[in-house]
C-alpha cells in the first residue's frame, strides 16, 4: 500500500484501526492503491468500467422534477449532457456480454454553468455497505507483497463478516446482462438528498428508465453475441431516433435502509418521474468528450445533496484520484 503525504497516512492507519481514531473512512489514495493492488495498475482506462464509448445528448425536467428539486438541472429547460455508456470491471477489453453491471455516468451542463454530475449501474445494489467493506473486500482478493495468491479462507472469513457484500453478485448471477445499453435501467443506487421548491428536503434513489423497455441477452445470445455488440447496436438505434431514459425518484418507506447501498428498497415504494434523458449521438468508437472528465458526485447543485451513505460520501475523493492517475 502506497502512502502518499502525511494526511493520507494518518486517514489510511486510522481506517486499519491502528491510530486510534476509528472513524475517519479510508482516504481517496488508498482506495484506489486497493483498486490498483486487487485489479490491477491503473494505465489510461477507468479502473471500474473500464470500457466505455462517449455520447452525447440532453436531459428536459418535468414540472414534477422542479417541484421536487431546486437544482438548476430540473428547471424544464434542455441541459446539454456528455455521457458515457461503461462495461463493469477494469478491463477495457471484456465482453458485452459479461455478467457485471452496464454504466451509465452524465455531465449536465446548464448554459449558465452549473454542473451535475451522475454515475448510474444496470444493478439495483452496490457490492459494498462501507468504504471500509469496499477497501477491505479488495484487500483480500490481492496478491501478498510476496506476490502470494489470495487466501482463500481469508476471502471466506471477509465474505462471512460481510455477507452484504455478495449481494450484487448474487443479482448478477440471477439475471442475464442487457441487450441494448437502450433497454437496461441504471440505478444511482446510493440516496441523495433532494430540496424541493416548496424548502423540503426529500430523501430518494434515482433510476433511469428506458423508454424503449426491459430486455435482456437470452441464454443462447450469451454465447454467441460478439464481444463489442453494445455500441454498434447503439448506433443502429441512433441513426433513427434519440434512445430515451425517465428519470425516476424513488422515496423510502418505513423501514428502509436509506443508507446502505447494497440493498434495494422495494419496488412499490413512491416513484416520481422527474425528468428525461436523450441520447442523440454516441462516439465513433472508443474515446472521446466524456474521457478526461469524471462523474464527481460533488455537491455542485443547490437542491442534490449527498445523503449519510457512507459509500457515497468517498466517491468523489476516489473518481479524482483515480481521473489524476488515468490521465497522468
Ligand atoms: C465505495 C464506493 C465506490 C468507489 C470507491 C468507487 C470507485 C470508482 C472509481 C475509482 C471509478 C473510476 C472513476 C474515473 O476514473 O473517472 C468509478 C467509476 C464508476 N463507478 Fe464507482 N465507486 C463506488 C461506488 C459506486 C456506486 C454505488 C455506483 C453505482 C451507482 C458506481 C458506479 C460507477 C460507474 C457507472 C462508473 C463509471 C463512470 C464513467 O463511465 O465515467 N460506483 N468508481
Amino acid at each position: 500500500m502506497r502512502l502518499r503525504t502525511p494526511l493520507l497516512a494518518l486517514g489510511s492507519l486510522a481506517f486499519l484501526g491502528l491510530a486510534g481514531a476509528q472513524t475517519l473512512p479510508p482516504a481517496p489514495d488508498v482506495i484506489i492503491d486497493a483498486m490498483e493492488g486487487a485489479l490491477g495498475r491503473i494505465t489510461t482506462y477507468r479502473p471500474s468500467h473500464g470500457k466505455g464509448y462517449c455520447a452525447t445528448g440532453h436531459f428536459v425536467g418535468t414540472a414534477e422534477g422542479g417541484r421536487l428539486s431546486v437544482a438548476p438541472v430540473f428547471n424544464g429547460q434542455r441541459v446539454p449532457a456528455i455521457i458515457r455508456f461503461g462495461v463493469g470491471g477494469p478491463n477495457a477489453r471484456v465482453s458485452d456480454t459479461a455478467r457485471s453491471t452496464r454504466g451509465l455516468a452524465i455531465r449536465m451542463e446548464t448554459p449558465a454553468g452549473d454542473i451535475w454530475d451522475s454515475a448510474s449501474i444496470s444493478v439495483p445494489v452496490f457490492g459494498a455497505p462501507t468504504p471500509e467493506a469496499f477497501v477491505g473486500g479488495l484487500l483480500v482478493r490481492s496478491r501478498g507483497a510476496n506476490g502470494a495468491p489470495p487466501d482463500p479462507a481469508a476471502v471466506a472469513a471477509f465474505v462471512a463478516a460481510n455477507p452484504n457484500t455478495l449481494n450484487q453478485g448474487r443479482w448478477l448471477a440471477a439475471n442475464l446482462p442487457p441487450a441494448s445499453f437502450a433497454t437496461t435501467p441504471y440505478f444511482g443506487v446510493n440516496a441523495f438528498r433532494f430540496q424541493g421548491a416548496d424548502g423540503q428536503v426529500r430523501i430518494a434513489r434515482w433510476v433511469f428508465e428506458p423508454r424503449a423497455g426491459l430486455e435482456r441477452l437470452t441464454a443462447e445470445q450469451l454465447n454467441t453475441m460478439p464481444a463489442d455488440f453494445l455500441a454498434d447496436e447503439l448506433r443502429r438505434r441512433l441513426s433513427s431516433a434519440p434512445v430515451e431514459f425517465d428519470m425516476v425518484l424513488q422515496f423510502p418507506g418505513e423501514g428502509d435502509d436509506v443508507n446502505n447501498p447494497t440493498i434495494a428498497w422495494p419496488d412499490e415504494r413512491p416513484r416520481i418521474i422527474v425528468g428525461r434523458l436523450s441520447v442523440t449521438e454516441v462516439a465513433a468508437g472508443p474515446g472521446g468528450a466524456c474521457d478526461p472528465i469524471s462523474a464527481l458526485l460533488l455537491d455542485q447543485e443547490p437542491g442534490i445533496a449527498l445523503s449519510d451513505d457512507p459509500t457515497l460520501a468517498v466517491r468523489a475523493g476516489a473518481y479524482a484520484v483515480s481521473l489524476s492517475r488515468r490521465t497522468r
